[in-house]
């Protein structure tokens, strides 16, 4: 199927690693130019064959409006942006008060700032080209209050809502604004949700991450499946073409069917 994004430009934040990197790989595979912006490119995050790379911290609102310019520098123009940037709390959440209302902030900032910082840097020029896709990564966790981690269920919550009042600003200059939520994905911060629980329960109680992650595929995933970052890859490309020209201010998940609405 010819997504007919050849040719336009798309900046993924949070694209060095996990699910933003395998949408940046899939932005390239449509032949997009590709700017992966992340806060860390060192290590697993080194630069993607073909891209090209920025350094910045979506917290900070100056360097975001610096990395736009950027891109507008360097290719003259900017069609997609997706954020994929994101933290947990690194601690249990069950009950709430295992945590600190201390330790909200950085989620917060992170999840819910980062991505409206990301809106106020590259929404205006969306508009003014009058089309364009923004498109946020935010979680099943957000829809069902998950109680793992509230300050990062409560983020996203927050990001979706977000999503909704920028798809409506932007509606009428032409600009779609979606989310999108994967279920399971074996990524870091998948691994480090586990971390967080393997931490608080005692030795003979605990599960290998292959186990406690099947218990929970088992119990809440209908299709009974991780999935890939590829899946989510595929929807974020199909959300940015003309293909779904008539989708805008929607939540997609692409979760094995872990949450359904009706
Ligand atoms: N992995 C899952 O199971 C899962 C499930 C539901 C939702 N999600 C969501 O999917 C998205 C991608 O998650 P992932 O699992 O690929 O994460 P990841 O931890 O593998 O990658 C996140 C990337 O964001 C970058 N980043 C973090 N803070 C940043 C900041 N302030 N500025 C710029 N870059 C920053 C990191 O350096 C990293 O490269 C996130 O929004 C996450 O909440 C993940």
């Amino acid at each position: 199927m010819d997504l007919q994004l050849s040719g336009q430009v798309a900046v993924v934040v949070g694209g060095a690693r996990g699910m933003g990197r395998a949408i940046a790989e899939a932005f390239l595979a449509e032949g997009c130019s590709a700017v992966v912006l992340d806060r860390d490119l060192e290590g697993e995050g080194e630069a993607l064959l073909g891209s090209v790379s920025l350094v910045a911290d979506a917290t900070d609102l100056a360097a975001m409006r610096g990395a736009e310019a950027e891109i507008r520098r360097r290719f003259g123009r900017c069609d997609h942006v997706v954020y994929a940037a994101a933290v947990g709390s690194g601690k249990f959440g069950m009950p709430f008060w295992n945590l600190e209302p201390a330790d909200w902030e950085q989620v917060v900032r992170v999840n819910l700032l980062g991505a409206v910082n990301t809106a106020h840097a590259f929404a205006p020029n969306l508009a003014a080209a009058r089309t364009g896709t923004l498109l946020f990564l935010a979680s099943v966790a957000g829809q069902i209050g998950s109680p793992t981690d509230p300050p990062y269920s409560a983020s996203k919550a927050g990001l979706i809502n977000f999503a909704q009042c920028a798809a409506k600003d932007l509606a009428s200059s032409g600009v779609r604004v979606n989310t999108l939520c994967p279920g399971m994905v074996k990524t870091a911060l998948n691994r480090s949700v586990y971390d967080a629980w393997a931490a608080r329960v005692p030795a003979a109680e605990r599960l290998s991450y292959e186990a406690w992650s099947a218990e929970k595929i088992h119990r809440l995933v209908p299709l009974g499946r991780w999935q890939d970052a590829d899946d989510i890859a595929a929807m974020a490309v199909f959300l940015a073409s003309p293909r779904a020209k008539n989708v805008t201010g929607q939540t997609i998940n692409v979760d094995g069917g872990y949450v359904m609405h009706w």
